[in-house]
């Protein structure tokens, strides 16, 4: 937060400056103080984030300048710290990176901006991704822009494979766990697969995930829009979790923690100590989102490096099933109470351009939103990420728009959790992760 301070103390020294000068000559200040943005978001290792925002401040001298506002790292806290911003009525955020499952539950509360015009006006919304652009509605308008997007994916050390002589990567767990334990025993790799396991957001996607490829569904089954790349569910909060299939798809992922194949520890890791134990080369596999394949070998996370490495879909249980990818990414989002809409505006807009989407997908792996740069040769070479994520976006399924989403969904972290360490079978979990999701329904009577 320190870079929240100092611009508080900025801000403090500009309008203190403007205090003095406006008696003398308020029209030479209009033009020489640029607009103070605040923009909140996680730190960024890769640097393409704090690229963006000088790309930005340098092209807009003197007129707008953008300051960062480290936020935490992982949705979880960043989202209570947003939460708690506007429980203050604080108007000190202007602009934020905003989860994809956040916008519901800000919008309804009245705390963000509505985009809906802007976004028509400015943006060619038939030619973003379709399941990012779904992410951005509440009660038909449109309440933040489509950033990037994620997709979960299967990462696999290549090499390690070719070595063992397994040439396809492994579609369903089985053989996921087949091919690790092969290359564990001849590579000496100390794991098979590592994922995100701990009680947050993340564990809840991947919980998803080991649900869907067995055909099982957690909550909201029924509506499902179709998008250009994917679709996405609409009507939230219908609880159907307690099923057979979903007990099916959480039990293999404890049995790969019963065999070895992950690592106990996985009941605790986030993304960063997932790619952690990938770089350092001590896993054969991992699930991870896009931007591991931009931190891959860098100085924080190798020696592994890109090259090394394959993307594949999430495997399914069994063979034949499709595979689906949780959907994640961020969009871009305007506090309510901000006074410098505009100015949020055109940082919104500098940002969606697909130049920086180009620039973000290369420097960062992070992958774009608008359609037609999945079709971009040069930009498939320079962002390997792009190609490599396509299917994963094609097949991403959301997860359920809800304005009580932040209730809910820590119930079924809880509950991925207690399966992973064993403390609960698959089935007596899904049962009782059923009864709590719909008690909680039924106490916010949404
Ligand atoms: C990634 C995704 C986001 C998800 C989070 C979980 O940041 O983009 O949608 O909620 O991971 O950890």
């Amino acid at each position: 937060m320190t870079s929240s301070i100092s611009r508080r103390r900025l801000v403090g020294g500009a309008m203190a400056a403007t205090a003095t000068a406006a008696v003398a000559a308020p029209a030479v200040i209009a033009q020489t103080t640029p607009v103070r943005l605040n923009f909140a978001f996680a730190p960024d290792e890769s640097g393409a984030i704090q690229d963006l925002i000088d790309g930005f401040n340098a092209e807009h001298d003197g007129q707008i300048e953008v300051s960062w506002t480290l936020a935490p790292m992982q949705t979880d806290a960043f989202f209570r710290f947003m939460e708690s911003e506007f429980l203050a009525r604080s108007a000190d955020i202007d602009v934020f990176g905003a989860d994809v499952i956040w916008t519901s539950e800000f919008a309804d509360q009245g705390w963000l901006q509505d985009l809906s015009a802007r976004i028509y006006q400015d943006l060619p919304t038939e030619s973003i991704v379709g399941a990012a652009l779904n992410s951005t509605l509440h009660r038909n308008r449109l309440w933040a822009a489509p950033w990037y997007t994620d997709a979960g994916m299967l990462f696999y050390r290549r090499d390690l494979l070719e070595e063992a002589g397994i040439v396809e990567p492994p579609t369903t767990w089985d053989e996921l766990a087949a091919a690790a334990r092969t290359v564990m025993e001849t590579a000496g790799t100390a794991h098979g697969l590592v994922l995100q396991g701990g009680r947050y957001e993340g564990g809840v996607t991947n919980a998803l995930e080991f649900i869907w490829s067995a055909g099982g569904r957690a909550w909201t089954p029924q509506t499902e829009v179709a998008g250009a790349f994917g679709m996405r569910v609409a009507d939230a909060n219908i609880i159907v979790i307690n099923s057979r299939a979903s007990a099916a798809g959480l039990a293999k992922a404890r049995e790969l923690v019963e065999t070895g194949i992950m690592p106990e520890e996985v009941v605790t890791f986030d993304e960063r100590d997932s790619l952690a134990v990938f770089a350092a080369g001590d896993a054969v596999f991992m699930r991870n989102w896009p931007f591991a394949l931009g931190l891959l070998g860098s100085e924080e996370f190798g020696p592994v490096t890109p090259e090394q490495v394959g993307v594949a879909r999430i495997p399914t249980l069994e063979p034949g099933r499709p595979s689906y990818s949780c959907l994640g990414g961020w969009n871009l989002a305007v506090n309510a109470r901000t006074r410098q809409l505009d100015a949020a505006w055109s940082f919104i807009r500098w940002a969606l351009d697909p130049e920086r989407q180009r620039a973000m997908a290369t420097t960062g792996g992070f992958l774009p939103t608008r359609v037609e740069l999945y079709e971009d040769q040069a930009l498939r070479e320079a962002a390997p990420v792009v190609g490599l994520g396509e299917a994963a976006v094609r097949s991403a399924r959301g997860r359920p728009a809800s304005t009580i989403y932040s209730r809910l969904s820590p119930r079924i972290a809880a509950m991925f959790q207690r399966v992973l360490t064993g403390e609960l079978e698959a089935s007596e979990a899904v049962m009782r992760a059923e009864r709590e999701l719909q008690n909680i329904v039924a106490a916010s009577r949404v």
